[in-house]
């Protein structure tokens, strides 16, 4: 069933890697990073609900000039600085629950060897050599810029840039222009949204420049193997971390989720990191004749009220605030199905408290109490299969349309659908109102099917709202705390000692 329902081709039992970007530790936490971790989590559900064996990995990046900076203006020592944020990404991480399998740390001596090992490659294959960089340099971004992107002096983020000349070593970025187009061809969904796909591929046509990939003007990062006075360029280092967490070269997990050309690779990113990964990392990858990640899902920035969220504005929005006031599975909710990856996003308390309201509360929690009252009321608690039953379920749309939306990175639209099959169910009961009827087989029969429609609708929120599945499956007295895509098949088993369930707390 689940090969003609998802049209995927399942090659026995396919691995899918889901990373994070890896957070910079010079900063707090704020719902654009939770935003991310959110995603991949949804996403590391979702290919679990299709029977695949997952890894979510998360960490964070805790190199470069920009962190050095940060300690040294704080008067901090270094270590003890971005110890103390790291903690709070995985303080994040953990309080969001997004069940990751790994968190890496760029300082950690597992990466720093895979690092260290990769610069050897691509020396080996002859891909570095040294020359002199001169050229704008912004530290916020850490990222260079020729002359011709600045926008009134500034880097195109609003960065603030330094005329920077160095010695440094290059990467032949600019011999891997053909390689990556035609890459982008064959492989139409590498990048998602397609907008985005189109905005790569035009800068990629306008010509690449090789790349500075070591720096000698501070010390904090990974030194060049051979030329200690180099640290290697802080993207590099980071982007690394989706292999060395993985033990490249030769440990298991890199094996089955990386070098297996069968497994699904997908980094989730925000829409500014999206040159370092869409270009540089598969071009270092192509040099070091690697295999490629399958997707780059780009998502859009949160604002909140209207306005971009800045430290200077004072409007950060402290996603561990935001779960201790609402729970963890109603901000995830909220974040997913307000508005779709591509898009921007914007924040505001009310429409936060309605969002859930509308879709959580009024909707599908309605739902669930009203056929759990019934079935408790009517039937004592028990409603059961019939060979015969009158009613028809008319799931199949909503299933596949759902399959689609969720293997298409689109969990807003899909979360339409749950409400909108919720609604349809809700409005059968209204129409066959079981309050009203004497008929017993009747009114079994149009409860088992609703109860049914509980469990199918509740297997589908599981990437949305996994404790509150979890919790529901467990008030169905059904087996198992969690169900994959082949459970929506029909069931054909009696629902017993049935309570009236209110699972979702009506916001103020
Ligand atoms: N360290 C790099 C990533 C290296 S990955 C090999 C970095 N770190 S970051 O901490 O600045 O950003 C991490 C993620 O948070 C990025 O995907 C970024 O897009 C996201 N967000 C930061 N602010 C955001 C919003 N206001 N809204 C949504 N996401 C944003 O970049």
């Amino acid at each position: 069933m689940l090969n003609s329902l998802t049209g995927r081709v399942v090659n026995g039992s396919p691995y899918t890697l889901i990373t994070t970007p890896i957070y910079y530790t010079n900063n707090i936490p704020h719902i654009g990073h939770a935003y991310t971790n959110i995603i991949a989590s949804c996403t590391n559900i979702w290919h679990k609900l299709l029977e695949e064996k997952t890894f979510l990995l998360t960490g964070t990046d805790e190199h470069g000039q920009k962190i050095e900076v940060a300690a040294r203006e704080l008067g901090e020592d270094i270590n003890q600085f971005i110890q103390k944020y790291s903690d709070n990404f995985r303080d994040l991480a953990n309080k969001l629950e997004i069940d990751h399998d790994d968190f890496i740390r760029t300082t950690e001596t597992r990466h720093k060897k895979v690092v260290t090992e990769l610069w050897n490659i691509l020396v080996a294959n002859d891909h570095i050599y040294l020359g002199e960089y001169s050229g704008f340099y912004s530290i916020r971004d850490e990222a260079f810029y020729q002359e011709s992107e600045l926008i009134d002096g500034k880097a195109p983020t609003g960065a603030e840039v330094k005329w920077t000349v160095e010695e440094s070593y290059f990467f032949k970025l600019s011999a891997f222009q053909d390689q990556l187009l035609a890459f982008y061809e064959q492989n139409q969904n590498f990048i998602i949204p397609h907008a985005r796909r189109n905005e790569v591929i035009n800068f990629v046509k306008a010509g690449l420049h090789d790349l500075c990939i070591s720096r000698t003007s501070f010390s904090h990062g990974i030194p060049v193997p051979g030329n200690e006075k180099h640290v290697i360029y802080v993207w590099i280092d980071a982007l690394a971390n989706y292999i060395s967490a993985l033990d490249f070269p030769n440990g298991e997990n890199y094996k089955n989720f990386w070098k297996n050309l069968e497994s699904n690779k997908i980094h989730i990113i925000g829409k500014d990191i999206l040159r370092f990964h869409a270009i540089y990392w598969p071009a270092i990858l192509m040099a070091a004749n690697l295999p490629l990640p399958s997707n780059l899902i780009v998502h859009g920035w949160w604002m909140k009220d209207g306005q971009k969220i800045s430290k200077s504005i004072g409007n950060v929005i402290d996603p561990l605030a935001l779960i201790d006031e609402f729970g963890v599975d109603y901000v995830k909710y909220f974040f997913l199905a307000e508005t779709g990856i591509a898009s921007d996003g914007d924040y505001n308390r009310e429409k936060f408290i309605q969002k859930i309201n509308a879709d959580l509360v009024n909707n599908f929690g309605n739902l669930l109490s009203r056929v759990t009252n019934l079935t408790m009321n009517s039937l004592s608690g028990k409603a059961e299969f019939n060979q015969n039953n009158e009613f028809i379920l008319n799931q199949n749309n909503f299933i596949e349309e759902y399959i689609k939306l969720m293997n298409d990175f689109k969990y807003n639209l899909a979360a339409n659908e749950i409400f909108k099959f919720s609604s349809e169910v809700n409005q059968l009961i209204d129409q066959i109102a079981p309050w009203k009827l004497n008929d017993q087989k009747k009114i079994n029969d149009i409860l088992y099917i609703s109860l049914e429609a509980l469990r199918i609708l509740t297997i589908a929120l599981q990437p949305f709202i996994p404790n509150k599945c979890q919790e529901i499956f467990k008030k169905l007295h059904l087996d198992n705390d969690f169900y994959p895509l082949s459970a929506l098949q029909e069931r054909h088993t009696n629902y017993n000692n049935i309570e009236k369930l209110n699972i979702f707390k009506r916001l103020l």
